[in-house]
C-alpha cells in the first residue's frame, strides 16, 4: 500500500511552487486532480517549449502522477462543481496570487462551511505584513529570503543559484506542512490551514547565513577567506564565495581539462582530521608539521597559498580521479556534475532518482523521479496528464455526476471539450 493512499487532493496549483509539493502527495500514494482553466491549464504548459504542439518539460516534469480536470471556477456551475471537490478532497492545495481564492469565492471560512475536515495549503510570496499582496516568483524569494545576499564572490554582486529553493523549496516545505496537518486530522478530526511563503522558505534554507550575522557580533567570521585575507567585516553576513558553511575550509578548484570543459571541478575541503593526507596527497609533507601550517588557526591566513597548491595537484587529475584517490584517505571532495552528467549517472537510475517517462505527444523524456524514498511505498513515475485528460472520470467516478447532470455540466461550457477517451 501506498503511504497516502486514500488522500484526495483538490491540486488548484500552477506554475513550479505548489506542482512541486503536489507531485510528492501523488508520489507517496495520493490522488491528485490538478484542475485546471479550461483550454488554458497551467500556463507551464506552454512555456519553454521544445516539441512543437507538445506539453513542455517545465510541465511534465512538475506534474507527474496527477489526473487533470478542466473547470472554470468563476462560472456558476464550475463553482458547484468546485464546491462537490471541496466536500470530497481531503486536501486543498493553491498558489495563486493573494487573494485570489477569495475573490472565486472560496474563502477559507466558505471552505471549512463546506466541509470542515479541510486541510487548505497555500502558498503565497510573503506571509502577513507589507508584502503580503506581492506577486512573487522564484528569483525574486531568492533575493528576499536572504540567499542572494550571501551568494556569490565578496567583491561581485549579489546572485541567485539555480536550484530552486524559492519554488521547488517552498512547495517542499508546504507538502511537510500538509502530512503534519492530515497526521493532527486522524488525531482530532479536524482540517487546519496550511501556509507556507517563498521568503520564510528561502530564508530557512539560508539559515547558516543568519547564524552568522549572529556571531559577527562577537567579531570577525574566522573561518571566511575574507578573514585571512585580512578584509574586515561590514555589518551583514558577507557573500563568501565557494567557502564552505562550516567550519572547514574548502574552495572549488581546477581539475584536469578544465581549459575546455566548463565542468571540470571539484570541491575540495581541507579538514582538520586529515590534514596530514592532504599534505601527503599533494606533495607537501612538510606542511604536516610545519610552524604557521600545523592546525587550523595558523592555517587561516594561508588559504589561498594552500587551496593554490592543492590546486596545482588537483589540475593534474580529472575530478573523478581526485574523487578516487581522496575518498579512501577520508578527504571530502565533491566532483561539479554536469545535468549532463547526472542524465546519465547510472547510480541515480537504478534508485529511480532519474527515470525515463513516455509519453504519448513529446516520446520519451527524462525527468527526476522521487528524491524521498519510503521502503514500503515504492514510486512509479506516470506521466503528467494531457490537459483535461480525466474531466469525464473525475466527474462520474470522484463526484458521481451521471445521466442528466453530468450532461448538464458538460454543455454548461464549464469543463471545457470533454475528452471522450484518455489519451494514450
Ligand atoms: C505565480 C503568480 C505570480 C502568477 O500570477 P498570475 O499568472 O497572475 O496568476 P494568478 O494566481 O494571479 O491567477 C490569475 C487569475 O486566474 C484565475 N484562475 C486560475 N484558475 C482558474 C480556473 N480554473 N478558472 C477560472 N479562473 C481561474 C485566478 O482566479 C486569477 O483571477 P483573478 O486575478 O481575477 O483573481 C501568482 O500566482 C503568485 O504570486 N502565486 C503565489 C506565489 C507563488 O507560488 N509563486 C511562485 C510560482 S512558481
Amino acid at each position: 500500500m501506498k503511504a497516502l493512499e486514500g488522500v484526495k487532493v483538490l491540486d488548484f496549483t500552477h506554475v513550479q511552487s505548489g506542482p512541486t509539493c503536489t507531485q510528492l502527495l501523488a508520489w507517496f500514494g495520493a490522488d491528485v486532480i490538478k484542475v485546471e482553466r479550461p483550454g488554458v491549464g497551467d500556463a507551464t504548459r506552454k512555456q519553454l517549449i521544445d516539441v512543437p504542439g507538445a506539453d513542455s518539460l517545465y510541465f511534465t516534469m512538475l506534474n507527474h502522477n496527477k489526473r487533470s480536470i478542466e473547470l472554470n471556477s468563476k462560472n456558476e456551475t464550475g463553482k458547484q462543481v468546485l464546491t462537490r471537490l471541496i466536500e470530497t478532497c481531503d486536501v486543498m492545495v493553491e498558489n495563486f496570487a493573494p487573494g485570489a481564492l477569495d475573490r472565486m469565492g472560496f474563502t477559507w471560512e466558505r471552505i471549512q462551511e463546506i466541509n470542515p475536515a479541510m486541510i487548505l495549503a497555500s502558498i503565497k510570496g510573503f506571509g502577513p505584513g507589507k508584502y503580503e499582496d506581492c506577486k512573487v516568483y522564484e528569483n525574486v524569494a531568492q533575493c528576499a529570503g536572504g540567499s542572494a545576499s550571501t551568494t556569490g564572490f565578496r567583491d561581485g554582486p549579489p546572485l541567485v543559484t539555480g536550484a530552486q529553493i524559492g519554488d521547488s523549496g517552498t512547495g517542499l516545505h508546504l507538502c511537510l506542512g500538509i502530512v503534519t496537518a492530515l497526521y493532527h486530522r486522524t488525531q482530532t478530526g479536524k482540517g487546519q490551514k496550511v501556509s507556507a511563503a517563498m521568503q520564510d522558505g528561502v530564508l530557512n534554507l539560508s539559515r547558516v547565513k543568519l547564524r552568522d550575522q549572529q556571531r559577527l557580533a562577537a567579531g570577525p567570521l574566522k573561518e571566511y577567506s575574507q578573514f585571512g585575507e585580512g578584509v574586515p567585516f561590514g555589518e551583514a553576513t558577507p557573500r563568501a564565495g565557494n567557502d564552505s558553511g562550516g567550519g572547514q575550509p574548502g574552495r572549488i578548484l581546477k581539475c584536469k581539462g578544465w581549459e575546455t570543459d566548463p565542468d571540470a571541478y571539484t570541491y575540495f575541503i581541507t579538514q582538520a582530521a586529515v590534514w596530514g593526507n592532504v599534505c601527503d596527497v599533494i606533495g607537501k609533507p612538510e606542511w604536516k608539521d610545519a610552524p604557521g601550517y600545523a592546525t587550523p588557526p595558523e592555517r587561516l591566513d594561508k588559504l589561498n597559498e594552500i587551496f593554490d597548491a592543492v590546486e596545482q595537484w588537483t589540475m593534474t587529475k580529472t575530478k573523478f580521479e581526485v574523487m578516487d584517490i581522496c575518498n579512501p584517505l577520508n578527504i571530502p571532495v565533491g566532483p561539479i556534475l554536469s545535468m549532463k552528467e547526472l542524465m546519465e549517472d547510472e547510480g541515480l537510475r537504478k534508485t529511480g532518482t532519474i527515470v525515463d517517462v513516455e509519453h504519448p505527444e513529446r516520446g520519451t523524456y527524462v525527468t527526476v523521479g522521487c528524491p524521498v524514498k519510503l521502503s514500503d511505498s515504492p514510486v512509479e513515475v506516470v506521466r503528467s496528464p494531457l490537459l483535461g485528460e480525466h474531466t469525464e472520470e473525475v466527474l462520474t467516478q470522484v463526484l458521481g455526476y451521471e445521466g442528466e447532470a453530468l450532461a448538464a455540466v458538460i454543455e454548461s461550457g464549464a469543463v471545457g471539450d470533454v475528452r471522450k477517451e484518455a489519451a494514450e
